[in-house]
């Protein structure tokens, strides 16, 4: 096919390379065996079909394995549900990759054709020719009269979807009550987050500030790595020590501190990020995500941002061997204003 056979009309073209030493064309199998490119279509349309039922299998999957199953893999686990879930989405999606890789390298028109250089923006005539160009190539494709390929590809598309619209059930339903119940209750020690030691007043200097979690939390990962992880989403918090005389305590919270030490919980009350940058001199807390900004020692009130409520107080007292433990659980939820709290 030449330049002018695409209709380049009035727009001035290049001399083409007289012999540019391409291999002479040779035909494929598919080309000139029926039968071969038969074969060919079948394997296309099985990677298709088998796209679909693993897409099936990706919501069979969200439904039949429970959420705390776990699959090891030697040293490594991961969640059953999940790694299922991944794994057939991936497949179908290398699936439907592959068979229209095969489609267009062995059924496709295999034609060789010379194209002239030509200037930027095309005449009336060239995009009339473009889209003549299209529909033969939608034409030559086969994708019209391979009707067991078409049919196989549409029904994988349409299934791929289907998981999409599943996992949607992920985002509900609202948490209602459960923000309120977090692990911590009275007596519980407050632990460093990291080494998970108990906390003393004395291992705090005034400006310090760490990230804490309750005692409890550790022992639930080995029973069940789900619940952990709700646990410690919900449970994790901050405790800083503040010169007594720099914090303005909130009426009703005279007891919740022990000499300036204050425990707050470390989810956002925007949207649930973990706050952490700590700047020392003005004792305000910001969290990452959209700069929400809370003054540990003003009861974690919101002075920037568009958090809607502070930061939930843990109340702390001393157990009998000198440990920070929690008084009570929080007595308001922690985590995202956005629910309907009543
Ligand atoms: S989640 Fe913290 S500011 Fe948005």
């Amino acid at each position: 096919m030449s330049g002018d056979d695409h209709g380049h009309g009035a727009v001035e073209l290049a001399e083409p390379i007289a012999d540019p030493g391409i291999e002479p064309h040779e035909h494929r199998i598919t080309d000139i065996d029926p039968k071969a490119a038969d074969r060919v279509e079948r394997q296309v349309a099985t990677m298709f079909t088998l796209a679909g039922l693993l897409a099936l299998g990706a919501c069979v999957a969200y439904f039949a394995i429970p959420r705390d199953a776990v699959l090891q893999f030697g040293p490594l686990s991961g969640n059953a549900n999940n790694m299922t879930i991944g794994l057939c989405l991936g497949l179908a999606l290398f699936l439907i990759g592959a068979g229209a890789i095969q489609w267009a390298k062995k059924l496709m028109v295999d034609t060789e054709i010379v194209e002239y250089r030509h200037a930027a923006g095309g005449t009336p005539e060239q995009r009339a020719d473009i889209i003549e160009g299209f529909q033969t190539g939608a034409a030559e494709s086969g994708f019209g009269r391979r009707k067991l390929i078409r049919r196989s590809l549409i029904g994988a598309m349409a299934l791929l979807g289907l998981p999409a619209i599943v996992l949607l059930r992920d985002l509900g339903p609202a948490p209602g009550r459960k923000l309120y119940n977090t692990i911590w209750a009275q007596g519980i020690r407050v632990v460093n987050d990291v080494t998970l030691r108990p906390i003393k007043p004395s291992d705090l200097v005034v400006g310090q500030l760490v990230n804490g979690a309750p005692a409890n939390l550790a022992p639930l990962q080995e029973e069940s790595p789900v619940e952990y992880q709700n646990a410690k989403a919900k449970a994790a918090v901050i405790v800083v020590r503040i010169a007594p005389n720099e914090i303005r305590t909130p009426a009703g919270r005279e007891n919740w501190g022990i000499d300036g030490i204050l425990c707050y919980s470390k989810i956002c009350t925007h949207v649930g990020c973990p706050i952490s940058l700590y700047e020392q001199t003005t004792h305000h807390v910001l969290c990452p995500c959209h700069q929400s900004t809370f003054d540990l020692a003003d009861g974690a009130k919101v002075i920037f941002g568009p958090a809607a409520r502070p930061l939930p107080q843990l109340p702390l007292a001393v157990d009998a061997e000198g440990y920070l433990v929690a008084q009570s659980g929080f007595t308001e939820p922690v985590g995202p204003s956005f629910w309907e709290r009543g």
